[in-house]
């Protein structure tokens, strides 16, 4: 092995070593709502789209917080009137994780 490859072996170990501690240290912080809401819900409720409550509409997540915020995380997870798709698409997202997505979108309307 040349001494190019070697250093460039090494440091694609020492790159993937940062990769896996980054992914660890992810996982044990908080859940990335933001992201994942601009991943997901924001197609909808970004934009009203199938008259989705827009995120940013003061009014209309008040009215629907009259519900409780328990009650809207239920709707999330189970769907809603056949407009809201059920988990809103994300397949990978816990129960946590969209109640977390949830809570975003309503601070996000305050
Ligand atoms: C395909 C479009 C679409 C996507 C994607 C979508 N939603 Fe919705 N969502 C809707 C619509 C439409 C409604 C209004 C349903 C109604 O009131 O009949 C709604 C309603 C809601 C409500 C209010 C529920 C209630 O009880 O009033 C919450 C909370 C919500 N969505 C969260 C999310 C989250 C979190 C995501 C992403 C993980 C998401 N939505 C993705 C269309 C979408």
């Amino acid at each position: 092995m040349s001494s190019y490859q070697a250093h460039t072996l090494a440091a694609l170990l020492l790159f993937c070593s940062l990769v896996s501690a980054g992914t660890v240290a992810q996982e044990s912080e908080e859940f990335d709502a933001e992201a994942k809401y601009q991943a997901t819900c924001f197609a909808c409720h970004g934009t009203g789209q199938a008259h989705a409550p827009v995120v940013g509409d003061t009014i209309e997540w008040e009215i629907r917080l009259e519900k409780g915020f328990d009650t809207l995380v239920q709707s999330t997870i189970n769907g809603l009137n056949g407009m809201m798709p059920a988990r809103g698409l994300c397949s990978d997202c816990t129960d946590g994780d969209l109640e977390a997505i949830v809570q975003f979108m309503i601070d996000e309307s305050q």
